[in-house]
């Protein structure tokens, strides 16, 4: 799949009459089965057509995405999810109307017009509804559902600014819609709604705790948060968010932590490496290292949630060999979430300090 021009189209306001007709191109592409990138609340997606078989297909092709691992339809409006599932119930109904539009994907029996592309071959489908305004009105002038992944190359980290897509798809997509930076920078919670209490497939912005409220009951698989068991989502098994460089993250009080990360450090530098170090504000520590981002405060992790993987991916232009981080306390709330990712970036290196 090869593309002349990657045409990266910059929207600062949605009002101007320019903004509007670059909508209206981006939809016109998707409805010619094309792809286009566009910014949402949660990461950059890589939108195709979600009726459209061999639309979804070259998704597959651009993110080079193993074909067993299904993609999240994006609809514009909650009439639109009645034609893509089998059934709702009333309560199904009641979670979608309090929590969307927003960070949350739902899982559904799946009805006829949903592409085998986008279910890879099963009887489920993957909706999510978002908040971001520029989704929303590519999607509800597209006129179709949008099948959207990350619109990373398979295994990087996924972006939350248009740069960082354009360094994956550059050459191999039409046209990338740039809205700055995302909000949030993790991608949806993922909710199984075909079981009884629903079941959180992936960890995102909406916690356990915050949904126990509208999805009584509701747990997580109990393979994100056990060592050694399958995830039940097929994208939860592969390589994800590798950054270039060797990453290690350590966990615990704050002060042991920065003593391991500079320790580290300055090993790795007189085994003549460059170091990449990601910390938080409040860590004054000097660091022996090529590279130190501070992401954010400690007292904040939503920060080090929004600058994550935009950060894996500034060390790896800035071609360091290893990275070290500090990481939080994985054990409950929106810290789940963000282990989760590390944990991947970091291919399961992490160390717990203890003092
Ligand atoms: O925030 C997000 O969800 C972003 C933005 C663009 O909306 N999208 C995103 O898509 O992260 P993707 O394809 O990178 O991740 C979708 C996840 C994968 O882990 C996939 O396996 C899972 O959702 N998934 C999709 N359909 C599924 C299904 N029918 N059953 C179980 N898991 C499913
Ligand atoms: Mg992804």
């Amino acid at each position: 799949m090869k593309q002349e021009n990657t045409h990266v189209i910059r929207i600062d306001d949605l009002v101007h009459k320019e903004s509007q007709q670059a909508l209206d191109e981006a939809a016109a592409l998707i409805r010619a089965g094309e792809l286009v990138a566009f910014p949402t609340e949660t990461v950059y997606g890589l939108g195709a057509n979600g009726l459209d078989d061999d639309a979804c297909k070259k998704i597959f092709e651009a993110k080079r995405r193993p074909a067993d691992n299904p993609l999240i339809l994006h609809v514009s409006s909650l009439d639109e999810v009645d034609r893509l599932v089998r059934e709702l119930t009333e309560e199904d109904r009641a979670a979608m109307r309090t929590l969307w539009p927003g960070p949350m994907t739902l899982i559904f029996k799946k009805s006829e017009i949903v592409p085998d592309a986008v279910t890879a071959g099963g009887d489920t489908v993957a909706i999510r509804f978002p908040s971001h305004e520029m989704a929303k009105q590519l999607i509800r002038k597209a006129g179709v559902p949008i099948a959207a992944p990350s619109a990373n190359r398979s295994g990087r980290p996924s972006p939350t600014n248009a740069e960082d897509v354009y360094q994956d798809m550059q050459g191999i997509i039409p046209m990338i819609l740039d809205g700055g930076n995302c909000d949030i920078g993790i991608e949806s919670t993922v909710i199984d709604r075909t079981v009884s209490p629903p079941v959180i497939l992936r960890p995102g912005f909406y916690t356990q705790e915050f949904l126990e409220e509208y999805m009584p009951g509701i747990q997580y698989d109990s393979a994100l948060i056990e060592e050694g068991q399958i995830p039940k989502s097929p994208g939860q098994k592969y390589k994800h968010y590798a950054p270039k460089a060797a990453f290690t993250v350590f966990v615990g009080k704050h002060k042991p932590v920065y003593r391991e990360i500079s320790e580290a450090a300055k090993t790795a530098k007189e085994a003549g490496k460059k170091v990449g170090v990601m910390t938080f504000e409040e860590d004054k520590t000097h660091y022996d290292a090529d590279i130190v981002l501070r992401l954010g405060s400690y007292r904040d992790i939503t920060a080090l949630a929004k600058h994550l993987f935009a950060s894996l991916r500034l060390m790896d232009r800035a071609d360091v060999d290893v990275i070290y981080g500090a990481g939080v306390d994985a054990h409950a709330g929106y810290g789940i979430s963000i282990m989760n990712r590390m944990r991947k970036a970091a291919s399961g290196r992490v160390i717990e300090v203890v003092e």
